[in-house]
């Protein structure tokens, strides 16, 4: 969908941040800005600003922020254009309908039509479990699991019938199609049979997504059964991969860490005893995109997966998972039950609560699992072991975290911290030979991924110089002979400084939240806005200023001419980047000339 920016501007001009925001979390006036506790990640004390003047959020703890748009994309999980619908509705600004191309308004309204069912359908499912003579039974059976009433009404949980169309016959009634239904997943329809519903005679547990719209069911049989839980396949709504059941409730919690168990109940039950922090996929493994959902809210997981084997080995896989995509795991030990609804059931919130804090590192678990897996009796089996944990400890890229893992383990499993560490560093060097030459073997493309990694080392200073422009434009006559936009090598840093520049030449003043409304993803909104709110440490004294001012501009320069050195291959361009490099080696910044 694309708006223009006359439009954009005009409904965030009418919507002011810090009254939408207000109308979420609540906020106190210190100063000229707002604080209060930041919805993304847990605290408890405020570090979430927001600034009517910028007409921008800013959490100082985990670094997110943005525009008024983008806080409501964030907070309710909306596409850019869903925020921006829902603002000018605020606002009461009509939006002009041929702004959207037909596919695109195909799709929009699809999404929400599958949007209604799936509520309608909530409703109709919850309603007979409270309230029909048949859902007796299902009540009957999650009181005797030990689910309060309050529960089933948090968590929305229902009845789905057992007659095979009543559901069909409700949602035909209220108006949908059967080929919506069918792509809702909520009926089948074929030629043989006619139309029935997908589940019947079965507890439904509707699932959420971060924004508290219900996208898809679990149904669980009544006792004993095939298949235990049934799933909604995935529709236009319901992407298991990047949902996680109790999501809509964790993000809200104040604890640390996500708990992740393994499946409904478990939440449910967690959530029950208080651990409102608990999470679980939706009847598949946990994959990389379930671990950026949480990374947005929290840095530390807990995993609370099933104690048997195959909870062991879900444990296993989930942790590289975690690791690569920069979460800290920890695992609990639920022995000797079988899952949380278990544990919590024989020994309460007090001692789930125990084991949370005993929950051991990743690692940790990971050589103990290698350990039990070995007979520690036999010499060379044990011998085995350890040269498969040295292998493991190799892997850990950090040093001082190699370290600290080399000297946990060799106590742990007692063995010499000194030959386990000279094994560790053998298989090390090997390690990252192999690295260096997958690397060396990889495609054209992905050495220059690697290229801009080196790039990468460049952004820090980039950022800096950006903020401080933002922060401070009475440097911009004195660095405008040095840099220019195209220093900037990171694109979205270049984007922002050819707005900043324009601006500063023509001598008009930095709105944040108009250079910010030109970015519509989520991502880069995030990032722009920290340029916007970095604290920069300013040097009271002039020389230390100029010397730090000096340092920033140089890292800069430098980095973009080795960018295009690396580049060229004319010869004498490369010769004059030489001449300049050595320039700037020597460039001395006076801001009072
Ligand atoms: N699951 C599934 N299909 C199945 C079995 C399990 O999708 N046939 C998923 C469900 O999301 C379930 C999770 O795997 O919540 C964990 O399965 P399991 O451990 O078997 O169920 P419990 O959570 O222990 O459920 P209960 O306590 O109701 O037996
Ligand atoms: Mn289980």
């Amino acid at each position: 969908m694309r708006y223009s920016e006359e439009l954009i501007e005009e409904i965030r001009e009418r919507n002011d941040i810090v009254d939408v925001i207000s109308s979420y979390v609540s906020l106190k006036k210190k100063g000229v800005t707002y604080f209060g506790l930041c919805p993304f990640h847990n605290e408890r004390s405020p570090s979430f600003s927001v600034s009517r003047e910028k007409q921008m959020y800013y959490c100082f703890g985990c670094g997110q922020g943005g525009d008024v748009y983008g806080f409501l994309m964030e907070y309710n999980r909306l596409s850019f254009g869903e925020a921006l619908r829902e603002l000018a509705d605020r606002a009461g600004i009509q939006l002009p309908e041929q702004e959207m191309s037909r596919e695109e308004k195909q799709q929009e309204d699809a999404r929400l039509v599958l949007r209604e069912m799936n509520k309608a359908a909530a409703v109709y499912f919850h309603w007979n479990l409270l309230h029909s003579k048949r859902g007796e039974k299902a009540r009957a059976y999650l009181t005797e699991r030990g689910i309060s009433g309050e529960t089933i009404k948090h968590f929305g949980l229902g009845y789905a019938d057992l007659y095979r169309d009543d559901l069909y016959l409700y949602l035909k009634d209220k108006g949908f199609t059967d080929q919506q239904m069918k792509d809702s997943s909520l009926v089948t329809i074929d030629s043989v049979r006619g139309s029935y519903d997908k589940f019947f005679n079965r507890v439904m547990f509707p699932i959420m997504d971060a924004g508290q719209r219900v996208i898809g069911f679990g149904g669980r049989v009544m006792g004993q059964g095939e298949p235990k839980y049934l799933n909604s396949r995935e529709t236009l709504l319901f992407d298991k991969s990047h949902n996680l059941y109790g999501l809509n409730y964790a993000r809200r919690s104040r604890d640390k860490a996500m708990i992740l168990c393994e499946g409904y109940m478990d939440v449910i039950s967690l959530h029950q005893a208080g651990f409102t922090n608990a999470v679980a996929p939706l009847g598949t493994a946990f994959t990389p995109g379930q671990a950026l959902l949480i990374k947005r809210y929290t840095r530390e997981v807990i995993l609370a997966f099933d104690s048997d084997e195959a909870g062991i080995k879900a444990a296993l896989r989930a942790l590289p998972i975690l690791r690569d995509n920069g979460l800290q795991g920890r695992v609990l030990s639920l022995k000797p039950y079988k899952d949380p609804d278990e544990l919590i059931k024989a020994e309460g919130e007090k001692g789930f609560a125990q084991r949370l804090e005993k929950a051991e590192s990743g690692r940790m678990f990971e050589l103990n699992v290698l350990h039990d897996r070995y007979d520690q009796q036999d010499p060379g089996s044990r011998t085995e072991f350890i040269r498969e944990m040295a292998k493991k400890l190799a892997e850990i890229d950090e040093g001082v975290e190699r370290a600290a893992y080399v000297q946990a383990a060799a106590n742990h499993f007692m063995v010499s911290e000194k030959d386990l560490t000279d094994l560790v560093n053998r298989y090390g060097l090997g390690y990252q030979y192999q690295k260096a030459n997958e690397n060396y073997k990889k495609s054209p493309e992905t050495r220059e991924q690697a290229g801009t990694k080196k790039a990468d080392l460049a952004t820090q200073p980039q950022k800096l110089l950006l903020t401080w422009l933002i922060e401070q434009p009475g440097i911009y006559p004195v660095i405008r002979r040095i840099i220019s936009p195209d220093d900037f090598l990171v694109p979205l840093h270049h984007a922002v400084a050819l707005m900043i520049f324009d601006r500063l030449e023509k001598g008009e003043e930095i709105f944040p939240a108009g250079i910010l409304g030109k970015f519509t993803d989520a991502e880069e909104k995030r990032e722009v806005a920290a340029l916007f709110n970095a604290r920069l440490d300013y040097e009271p004294d002039e020389e230390k200023n100029d010397r730090a001012l000096t340092d920033v501009v140089r890292k800069v320069k430098l980095a973009s001419i080795e960018e295009e050195m690396t580049r060229t291959n004319d010869i004498l361009r490369w010769q004059e980047l030489i001449v300049q490099k050595n320039k700037i080696q020597k460039l001395e910044l006076h801001l009072k000339d």
